[in-house]
């Protein structure tokens, strides 16, 4: 069964048309990456499906149901985690506070099993534990942004440029920690410009281009595609 099911989305920001009929499916324990360049609507799309924006015509179904004009508490509930563009941590709470945020709609005993799990997927927010996140470095931030997102024990996870800003080693640290969830059962939508790296660990592709689906396939395939495609995938 598809996990997603985006069809035919448009949505709008007062005139502009960020979404012009996109449409886009996710199957149970896939990655996918989302491409393309800035302004391509990307951002706009993450949001709909969480239920942050509220598209103007077309479907999202989740596990098969229309979510759309959902509230977002309710499409979290439903098993979907959101890491933002900016990672959206808070700075001023320490590692730990910002982990019990993640869990705060799991039942409080398990709270400490699902830290602690999610601490063996990056032992340097391990050591941190207790310090600001906001004296954090971006990458250990970006590891802190997914770490939380993890303690809700997701089964759809939408990540918005999770790379940005990073030193590459860092970036692939990202990236390898998303495939070794993913390895969990968890199905991923991720979001990034580095279409090199997203395409190595990605299971397909889709490439957005002005707010419509300009090409979509295999990870390898649109890897294939390199070439002819430098410009909007912003490949160096
Ligand atoms: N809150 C907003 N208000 C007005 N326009 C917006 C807003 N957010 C995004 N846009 C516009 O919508 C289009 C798509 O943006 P976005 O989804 O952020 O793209 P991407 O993430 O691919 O860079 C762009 O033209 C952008 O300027
Ligand atoms: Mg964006």
């Amino acid at each position: 069964m598809s996990v997603l099911e985006v069809s035919e989305l448009e949505l709008s920001y007062g005139g502009i048309r960020a979404l012009k009929g996109v449409s886009l499916s996710l199957e149970e324990g896939q990655i996918t990456v989302l491409l393309g360049a800035n302004g391509a609507g990307k951002t706009s799309l993450l949001k709909a499906i969480s239920g942050l924006v509220k598209p103007s015509k077309g479907e999202i179904k989740l596990w098969g149901e229309s979510s759309l004009g959902w509230p977002a508490y309710r499409i979290t509930s439903l098993g979907v985690a959101h890491v933002p563009e900016g990672r959206g941590i808070f700075a001023g709470l320490s590692v730990r506070e910002n982990l019990q945020i993640g869990g705060f709609l799991a039942p409080s005993k398990e709270m400490p099993a699902r830290i602690e799990q999610a601490l063996t997927l990056f032992p340097r927010l391990k050591e941190r534990y207790s310090q600001l996140a906001g004296s954090l470095s971006g990458g250990e931030q970006q590891m802190l942004a997914l770490a939380r997102a993890l303690v809700a024990r997701p089964r759809l996870l939408l990540l918005d440029e999770p790379s940005l800003g990073l030193a590459p080693i860092i970036a692939q640290e990202i990236f390898r920690t998303i495939r070794q969830v993913h390895q969990t059962g968890l199905s991923v939508l991720v979001v990034e410009q580095n279409a090199r790296l997203a395409l190595q660990v990605a299971d397909y592709a889709y490439v957005l281009k002005t707010g419509e689906v300009e090409t979509h396939g295999p990870a390898s395939e649109i890897r294939g595609l390199e070439q002819v495609s430098k410009a909007y995938l912003g490949v160096t």
